[in-house]
């Protein structure tokens, strides 16, 4: 039995630090980081693997060196990554310009990631229909992620579908069968068609997705931390003040940590604490999955924050 199961992207990311994100037609002079490690659906993988052993991951990646170093992450974080093929396409590749003061611009170049289509999914069934918790971004086509979430339904998983990177909408018949949609502020701006600008507005459009069918709504609010919002009310749980570097993968590593503490029967509101600290610690850090945190670091920064 799998505890979380994560299907999504895996990508090598090309991190390049400027003084600012671009602005449309400008050119700007930047230095390269590196290489590094990434894609929502591998950040999630590792996130969830460091906090703790049983998940496993579905994706694709290509015949490449790429693919091997994203391979030997999952596999050195603990991560079972069986359902993780190898396919002719080239492995996925981002290319992440980071900011001085630690916001990205991303671009995605899906390659291998377009082969997780549908009839992949449905070949890995039966390693859906053994794990606890599903988790899902939007990285892969489409139409999959929508069949793993019917799959992950039809056995009685935990479904958190991580609606990122944002879609203009999600199909009507999707809604019902999510227990957790965990958008950003603009995310749920956009798939709700309110503005999202504080916690009260964030609120009235997590409502607006309840009245479509989804049991719960799990923003991410920046600095105002993250807000569940249910049938049964609304719980704001404050983040970390920290010093950003690098904002990239905080999104990944927030939700696959609630995620993994879910699976293991914690209270939510502790999961959602734990899910804040790792978040915060991520940030402190550069590059994707180089910032995430383990449990027992995540632990310590949260004893940190009691004395
Ligand atoms: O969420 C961060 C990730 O988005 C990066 O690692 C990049 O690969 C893109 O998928």
């Amino acid at each position: 039995m799998n505890k979380l199961l994560v299907i999504g992207s895996l990508n090598m990311d090309m991190v390049i630090h400027v003084p600012s994100i671009p602005r449309a037609g400008e050119t700007l002079m930047g230095t390269l980081h590196g290489y590094i490690p990434g894609g929502k659906g591998a950040n999630q993988a590792i996130a969830g693997g460091r906090m703790g052993p049983g998940t496993a991951m579905i994706g694709l990646v290509g015949r490449d060196q790429f693919g091997e170093r994203l391979l030997d992450g999952l596999k050195e974080a603990g991560v079972d990554a069986y359902g993780v093929s190898v396919c002719p396409e080239p492995t996925g590749q981002a290319v992440i310009s980071v900011s001085a003061d630690g916001e990205n611009s991303i671009i995605v170049l899906p390659g291998a990631n377009e082969r997780c289509d549908v009839s992949y999914i449905k070949d890995h069934e039966a390693q859906i229909a053994q794990s606890r918790v599903v988790l899902l971004q939007m990285e892969i086509p489409h139409p999959a992620v929508f069949e793993a979430i019917r799959l992950a339904k039809k056995h009685g998983c935990t479904v958190v579908l991580n609606t990122a990177p944002a879609p203009e909408s999600l199909p009507d018949e999707v809604y019902p069968m999510l227990d957790y949609l965990c958008p950003n502020e603009t995310e749920l701006s956009r798939l709700s068609g309110l503005p999202v600008n504080d916690p009260a507005q964030a609120e009235t459009a997590a409502r607006a997705l309840l009245d479509r069918g989804a049991a719960a709504v799990l923003a991410t609010l920046g600095k105002n931390g993250a807000l569940l919002v249910n049938r049964e009310g609304a719980l704001r749980v404050p983040g970390f003040s920290v010093k950003t570097v690098d904002t990239t993968a905080a999104g990944d590593t927030f939700c696959a940590t609630f995620c993994r503490r879910l699976a293991d029967g914690e209270p939510i509101k502790e999961c959602i604490r734990f899910a804040n600290a790792a978040a915060a610690l991520s940030v402190t850090r550069p590059g994707a999955q180089s910032s995430i945190p383990t449990l027992e670091e995540t632990a310590a920064f949260l004893r940190a924050q009691e004395v």
